[in-house]
């Protein structure tokens, strides 16, 4: 499989063609996506929600990241690996921002970082990428500012967010980012930005003129189920089939079905 790069991401945007992202966390789950030709995998910080039970990213660490980017990069075939810096791990200081993004690229093996945030972080990005890190951006529902918005709730509905998204999208695109997620805004707002912007913008509830998907591998597998936002679709039911296969296996246990003769040595 060819391995996709930042340059195979950009071309994509030219040339029409659609993005395809998954966010995951470990070597089982990043073999059998990227066998599938994804173009981009994300470690994404929701590890805080969907692996590590926290009710939201903040408890995140810069260790926690790399952790999971060292499973899934064993397990990626080809895809363009990104990993979440969590929060707290760029905010402090530009020296700060460039030592964690340079960890999570040396220690982990992700080939780009992602950092959410507008003209407030342009420097940070603008650092980390003059330091040969490729960076993207993640405009609208930011998780990590959940203390501020009160809350996971769509942005950019009135006018002065709105007017914001948009130059917070070409801020970052002056300061050096390759492509941004767009998160819980509406439809009319991505296709907005994604003409306004030559770089990708990658969708995640925000429509269907981004020139991308990201969805969460655990939440489209109907794996993660503590809470189903709108814009998930959940192309299988992986989690009713886990609990009838353990329910199964239990059962034989117990009942001396399980193992057989041809599951025992001679
Ligand atoms: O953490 C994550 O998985 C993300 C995606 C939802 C874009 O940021």
């Amino acid at each position: 499989m060819n391995k996709k790069t930042v340059l195979t991401i950009l071309k994509k945007k030219q040339i029409g063609e659609k993005i395809t992202m998954l966010t995951c966390y470990d070597y089982v789950t990043a073999k059998l996506i990227s066998s599938q030709d994804i173009d981009v995998i994300l470690v994404g910080d929701s590890v805080g929600n969907v692996k590590l039970g926290y009710n939201n990213t903040l408890p995140v660490s810069v260790e926690d990241m790399i952790y999971h980017t060292k499973s899934v990069r064993r397990g990626n075939e080809g895809a363009l690996l990104i990993t979440d810096m969590p929060f707290m791990s760029y905010e402090i200081s530009i020296e700060d921002a460039i030592r964690n993004a340079a960890r999570i690229i040396k220690e982990g093996g992700a080939e780009a970082v992602k950092l959410e945030g507008g003209s407030e972080i342009v420097d940070r990005v603008k650092a980390i990428s003059d330091a040969k890190i490729p960076v993207v951006g993640h405009l609208g529902l930011t998780p990590q500012a959940v203390n501020k918005i009160g809350g996971f709730k769509v942005q950019g509905r009135n006018e002065e967010e709105y007017k914001k998204l948009i130059s917070d999208a070409q801020a970052l695109e002056k300061a050096g980012v390759f492509a941004i997620v767009l998160e819980a805004v509406p439809e009319k707002l991505a296709k907005e930005v994604t003409q306004c912007v030559r770089i990708p913008t990658i969708g995640i509830g925000a429509g269907r003129h981004c020139d991308g998907q990201v969805l969460v591998v655990d939440d489209m597998l109907g794996m993660f189920t503590d809470f189903t936002p709108k814009f998930v679709k959940k192309y299988a039911n992986l989690g009713e089939i886990i609990k009838a296969a353990v329910k199964n296996y239990i059962d034989e246990v117990r009942e001396g079905k399980f193992p057989q003769e041809g599951n025992t040595y001679k």
